[in-house]
């Protein structure tokens, strides 16, 4: 039978990292359907990490398209499409012929330290000059300094930008500018707001940082506030042309709107790596304690929040590494082995593989496990690999804490990590925050169905869907303060090792 009933349903692509998934949501804010397609993480070089946009591109679209197939699903019963991206990863595009130029360059890259160091030298040794602009350091992480690395290395981009045939994107301007058969180049505020191009009080392109990074202004997306605003009508994927695309929102960001994060309130992400948030309300809040003050989410003029953001390089990518050099043979058999061991052994596991990011921000930490003994087993080492988000984390949280002067006691959560109960009970642990965990654990590509789903009236507005999310479980802490100091200060030291041991 054919799925035709009006406005049933809205769609949201979550790409990420590693993966691309197209998930099929419901008034009841479920996630009825989902379709993934993992992509090739492309290293020419160590540090260096590229996607093809085209491959992503064509998974997004097969996903789509499965998704459709399996649930009979027509437009009249998408009602909207939203879209949530890993964040920072930059496409170079010819405009003339709607080709990418160049791999994307990814977050995680780490090419672009060179330019990182010229910086350096040029802002008298203060990586921290721009803040008060943009919000953020100067880092190997952020959009702009790959798009300069793109201008500065690859002739194709260097002569479509002089020419102004260019126009760079973060990958929901890419996948919108496929989508809509490339009518249009958009972005939203969250997604700009991590490029260092954006003055965080406009929330326009900044001219001042453009002129740093040698960067024209008409070789960027136009920047809609709203990530739940127009962005084009689907009409490159048959089976849905028509639909329009109302919502996009970086993944971090959709992740905050799916948790609808209320001033005050802080979520963690455990993707690729570890995202933690905090609302910090209506104004931009500057942090002296290594986070990131970034967008939180927009709905609209008025409806603007800010956050402050501590980035963690490096969570479930650990998993994927452990297993790559053969200490697990599934994911599904890490917690078993690590709760085969009443405790780490005293063994620390600092996976800053490719540095470490916040509070620290050096590009010259490398991973290190360390505490190793003759007593050791594979249990201490899967043990301590699970406990390093966690422990990463309250890094962020103490830094929170400081920055905004209040203690957190909760704090929402959600990624693929999250099914493992155990490591959310030692994130009780060693915070000594309430870990709450909701029912639906999709809460990235819930909040891109939000933003999506609110402009076209499937929900009547933030109540209405703030009555359909509900909480799975809460994580208390069961140690003493005695126990939690101890841990810390032993995962302190470890994480002193790690870094300066890169180049
Ligand atoms: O900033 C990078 C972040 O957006 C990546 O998220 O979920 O792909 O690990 P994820």
């Amino acid at each position: 039978v054919e799925n035709t009933k009006p406005g049933q349903y809205i769609l949201t692509i979550d790409q990420g990292t590693t993966s691309s998934r197209v998930l099929m949501i419901d008034h009841n804010l479920k996630v009825v359907d989902i379709e993934q397609r993992e992509h090739r993480q492309i290293s020419l070089h160590p540090g260096w990490c590229e996607h093809d946009p085209e491959e992503i591109y064509a998974n997004v679209k097969e996903c789509l398209e499965v998704i459709s197939l399996r649930n009979n699903l027509s437009p009249p019963a998408i009602q909207a499409l939203g879209i949530t991206n890993q964040r920072e990863t930059v496409v170079a595009v010819d405009k003339t012929t709607g080709k990418a130029l160049h791999n994307a360059i990814v977050w995680l890259d780490k090419r672009t330290s060179v330019i990182v160091k010229h910086f350096e030298e040029k802002l008298g040794g203060d990586l921290n000059a721009y803040r008060e602009v943009c919000g953020l350091p100067v880092n190997t992480y952020f959009s702009g300094v790959k798009m300069k690395w793109l201008i500065d290395h690859c002739g194709e981009v260097k002569k479509a930008h002089e020419e102004g045939n260019l126009f760079f994107g973060t990958i929901d301007t890419w996948l919108v500018y496929k989508l809509t058969g490339g009518k249009t180049i958009l972005t939203d505020s969250s997604n700009a707001s991590r490029t260092m191009l954006m003055d965080l009080k406009t929330l326009n392109w900044s001219d001042f940082m453009l002129g740093e990074f040698g960067i024209k202004k008409e070789a960027l997306p136009q920047i809609k506030l709203s990530s739940s605003d127009d962005y084009g009508i689907v009409s490159s994927v048959e089976c849905l042309n028509g639909v329009p695309i109302t919502g996009v929102i970086g993944d971090q960001q959709g992740a905050c709107l799916g948790h609808l994060l209320k001033e005050g309130e802080v979520k963690n992400t455990y993707g690729t790596g570890c995202f933690i948030l905090s609302n910090v309300g209506k104004t931009p809040v500057q942090s002296t304690h290594g986070l990131l003050t970034t967008l939180c989410y927009s709905l609209g003029e008025g409806h603007t929040y800010y956050a402050l953001e501590g980035a963690v390089e490096i969570a479930g990518a650990a998993v994927q590494w452990a297993k790559s050099v053969g200490l697990l043979t599934s994911a599904s058999e890490l917690e078993p082995l690590a709760t085969s061991v009443s405790d780490c052994g005293d063994v620390y596991f600092v996976p800053a593989f490719n540095g470490i990011f916040s509070p620290y921000w050096r590009d010259d930490a490398r991973g290190l496990i360390i505490g190793i003994s003759l007593n050791t087993t594979r249990g201490h080492i899967a043990r301590a690999l699970l406990e390093a988000p966690c422990l990463r984390t309250k890094e962020v949280v103490e830094a929170m804490a400081k920055d905004s002067g209040h203690v957190i006691r909760k704090m929402n959560v959600d990624g693929g990590m999250t099914v493992n109960n155990f490591m959310l009970q030692q994130q009780a642990d060693f915070t000594n925050i309430a870990i709450v965990r909701k029912r639906e654990t999709e809460v990235t590509g819930i909040g891109a169905a939000i933003a999506a789903g609110l402009k076209v009236g499937f929900w009547s507005g933030v109540s209405e869907v703030e009555e359909k999310i509900k909480v799975d479980r809460v994580f208390e802490s069961v140690i003493s303060a005695g126990e939690r100091d101890k841990k810390y200060k032993r995962w302190a030291q470890a994480v002193q090792r790690s870094i300066g041991f890169g180049w």
